[in-house]
């Protein structure tokens, strides 16, 4: 069978979470099967099938064979996260090796465990900061906005050398640009952030200071190791992926420890022994990262059983493979005692997020600080379902009321 013969009633992707946020109840039917065609909806790009990969051993073999390929110029490459074509690549994010691995070893000794182990005092000290300010303003009050959205952003500005007080402008770009509801508005988005980072690149290079663009800027853009686009690639891909993932979890972190007591107990125990499992137990929970990703097939394979052709579109369903129950029992519950390491919510194979263990270390800082300084925390809505946001490349909240 080829992806066209597939069956009459193809499913549209992505599809709806539940009321309560949840991943879409859809995906426990479809992983009883083999990966099966859905259709990509018209965007920037035209309509068009795709495998829908949902059980577990399929996304995680998805995810490393190489005959799967991320490169988005190549011709008939799927997207979903629409940019404009002339600006292509946007990142190593969507590049196969050798080039994916040249740009990504750039800036890999700033993301080592080591590395990440030397900003605990700035990261604590931005949630420090950010706490102050929130605590000193009126209760109840908006958390997601005074803290969750803050805290990574500021980190990740203050790493790559982005101003501080320039954070509101890239946060904002970041969102018209994911939320791709009107292509030209998101393209438009995504030319200022491109802009913008392009000049402070430029003024790097001339007054390098102790950051990662300055880094890039004399390490490899003076030596010619790079192209200017391509430094502003690596810039906007750490920016982009580094708030916008963190911030959601984070705020949905929080969410769940706030909607159930005896788990908030549980993990909250001994000054928060059991928040590095909890955390990620919630992140494969939560599967923040719906929709985004997309390869094509450069040769013939067979995965999950089907044959797929050179050619072929794959979607790669990350909440599907954290629910399935044949790895994760009840996967619909949040159990800090299992393994919940084995979730591919960083990815997996040569693409896993470089990020994490930044991201570990900011969920780790911020919910042991504000459980500890705000131990009456609660939820100050009785409407949960109203704070999800809905139909975005990451799942996330739109606001977070508390009291305290
Ligand atoms: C909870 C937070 C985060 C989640 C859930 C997350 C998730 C992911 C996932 C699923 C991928 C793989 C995408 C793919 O295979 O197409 C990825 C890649 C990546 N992430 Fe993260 N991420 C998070 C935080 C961060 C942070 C803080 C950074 C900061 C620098 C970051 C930087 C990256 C980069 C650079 C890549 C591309 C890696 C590559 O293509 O080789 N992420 N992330």
């Amino acid at each position: 069978m080829t992806l066209l013969q597939a069956e009459e009633k193809v499913l549209t992707w992505p599809f709806a979470r539940t009321e309560w946020g949840t991943p879409p109840p859809i995906l426990a039917q479809l992983r009883q099967a083999p990966p099966c065609a859905v259709i990509i909806p018209a965007g920037a790009a035209s309509e068009r099938r795709a495998w829908l990969v949902t059980r577990y051993p399929d996304v995680r073999q998805a995810l490393m064979d190489p005959r799967l390929s991320a490169d988005e110029l190549l011709p008939g490459a799927p997207v979903r996260i629409q940019v404009p074509q002339e600006e292509r690549p946007s990142s190593f994010l969507r590049m196969d090796d050798p080039e994916h691995g040249r740009l990504r070893g750039m800036i890999a000794s700033q993301f080592t465990a080591r590395r990440v182990r030397q900003l605990v005092p700035a990261v604590q000290r931005r949630t420090d900061d950010l706490l102050d300010a929130f605590v000193a303003g009126p209760c109840p009050a908006d958390l997601h906005d005074a803290f969750s959205r803050k805290l990574p952003t500021l980190v990740i500005a203050s790493l790559l050398g982005v101003p501080d007080e320039d954070s509101a402008f890239f946060v904002e770009k970041t969102r018209v640009t994911l939320s791709q509801d009107d292509p030209e508005v998101s393209f438009a988005a995504y030319r200022e952030m491109t802009d913008y980072l392009g000049q402070l690149a430029a003024r790097k290079a001339k007054e390098p200071q102790d950051d990662l663009m300055s880094q890039l800027a004399v390490n490899n853009l003076a030596v010619g190791d790079i192209t200017m686009d391509e430094l502003v690639g690596i810039a906007r891909l750490v920016l982009v992926a580094g708030h916008e993932t963190t911030t959601n979890q984070i705020a949905l972190n929080i969410l769940s420890l706030l909607l159930d007591p005896g788990l908030r107990a549980q993990v909250l125990a001994d000054d928060g022994r059991l928040l590095p499992e909890y955390i990620e137990e919630a992140m494969r929970y939560w599967s923040i990262s719906q929709d985004g990703i997309v390869r094509l097939v450069t040769e013939d394979l067979v995965l999950g059983e089907v044959q797929m052709r050179a050619g072929d579109a794959v979607v790669i369903s990350i909440p599907a493979a954290n629910h399935d129950p044949t790895v994760f029992p009840e996967p619909n519950r949040i159990d800090v005692t299992r393994s919940p390491r084995d979730h591919l919510q960083w990815g997996n194979g040569p693409h896993y997020c470089q990020g994490a263990p930044l991201a570990r270390l900011e969920m780790v800082i911020a919910l042991r600080t504000l459980f500890a300084r705000l131990p009456g925390l609660r939820l100050a809505t009785d409407d949960v379902p109203s704070l999800f946001r809905r139909g975005t490349v990451f799942h996330g909240v739109e606001n977070l009321p508390v009291a305290w």
